[in-house]
């Protein structure tokens, strides 16, 4: 082991201490309110990040997780429908889809941007097709052009999961106001993030609204009047107030994610057997994993040789979601995500890494990699 200092995947530590006063300031609030679960706090966050957003409705939830389950049960997605899901995400994403009782459908992904591919989607419709859920990995937008009209045409349904790319947009739009609805997280290590878990459901329709609202309530709309079998999914007054508190740093976090982003392409280019990651035009990328593939079979030898030295790296993901024995599909053969499980390597990411930490990482894979003859 390295007599320096160990480099994490992620450090919240400067994002913490630049919101210490305002979440204090949040939890003194919150505490002499006495109003712990939904109530006003929530309904002042669902607000600011509906007008950030630029969206008619924003649903504070208890996860990301069940954001997307709300999304879907109020689209009405159910047993006997199919939903088309990118097989190279969060368990989350499929597992929503299966939860809800409907079937989730895999199709491969753009090798370039991780993201679910248009054209595979398209494969994939069948009759039974209800909605696809494109996920904006890592940060950066899916192709919402070529799935939009092929939603078009097909009459289905897009549900955003955006977990893991708040404020991003696509051509000026912000992620999570394209599609039916949207699903976002608050998971601690998320672009926007609380302290414990929370999630967001976005939608303009006021109908699924209605019905988010009414399902996260175990489905009532006045309390004991109950007319559906729904959740206990509601967002804590707590983590409402944490998010308040952050929501007008974002942007600024996510534009020092970029700039992070931007240097480590610097100190990375030229290096033999490493694809560094690229932005698509369109997509307003917000870097929450800065996300390169490892060539030749040496993943795995990078990742514990940079670990032996005290860098932390994580592999999103080293499954593919159709290869998980619960979705027993061992016919199907997703070329480009199953070579993506074995390459892709996330570098330590958040918005105040410094420019000597990232170096050292650099420095650390460029020797292990080597550089072009
Ligand atoms: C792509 C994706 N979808 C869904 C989720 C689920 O969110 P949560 O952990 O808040 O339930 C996550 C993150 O954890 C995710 O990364």
């Amino acid at each position: 082991m390295s007599n320096e200092q160990q480099i994490p995947i992620l450090d919240l530590g400067p994002e913490l201490a630049e919101v210490s006063a305002e979440l204090q300031a949040a939890y003194k609030r919150v505490v002499a309110s006495r109003h712990f679960i939904l109530g006003p706090e929530v309904e002042a966050f669902e607000r600011e990040v509906a007008a950030y957003l630029g969206v008619r409705h924003a649903i504070g939830v208890n996860s990301g997780t069940d954001a997307l389950v709300l999304a879907l049960r109020a689209l009405e997605i159910g047993p006997g429908d199919e939903v088309i899901v990118p097989p190279f995400t969060f368990f989350a994403t499929a597992e929503s889809v299966s939860a809800v009782g409907a079937t989730p459908v895999f199709a491969d992904i753009d090798p370039e941007t991780f993201n679910l591919s248009p054209e595979a989607a398209a494969a994939a419709v069948t009759p039974r097709t209800k909605a696809i859920i494109p996920v904006h990995l890592f940060g950066q937008s899916a192709d919402m052009d070529a799935l939009g009209t092929l939603a078009r045409e097909k009459k289905l349904l897009l549900v955003e999961d955006v977990a893991q790319a708040f404020g991003g947009a696509w051509r000026g739009r912000k992620l999570g106001t394209i599609g039916a609805a949207a699903a976002f997280s608050f998971f601690p290590s998320k672009n926007l993030s609380c302290m414990g878990d929370g999630g967001l459901v976005a939608t303009d329709d006021d109908k699924v609204a209605e019905a988010t609202r009414m399902l996260r309530a175990h489905g009532s709309r006045r309390k004991y009047f109950n007319e559906a079998i729904g959740y206990n999914s509601r967002l804590d007054a707590l983590q409402a107030a944490f998010l308040r508190a952050k929501l007008p740093r974002v942007d600024e976090w996510n534009r020092a994610r970029r700039e992070a982003a931007a240097r480590y392409t610097e100190l990375l280019s030229g290096v033999k057997g490493l694809v560094l990651p690229r932005t698509r035009a369109g997509a307003e990328h917000v870097f929450h994993q800065y996300t390169v593939r490892v060539l030749d079979g040496r993943r795995d030898r990078v990742q514990t040789t940079l670990q032996e030295a005290g860098i932390g790296t994580m592999v999103y993901y080293p499954k593919a979601l159709h290869q998980l024995p619960i979705y027993p599909q061992a016919s199907l053969h997703l070329p480009n995500t199953e070579a993506a499980t074995h390459e892709v390597l996330s570098l330590p990411m958040w918005p105040r890494i410094a420019r000597e930490t990232q170096v050292r990482v650099s420095d650390r894979i460029r020797e292990l990699a080597g550089p072009v003859r």
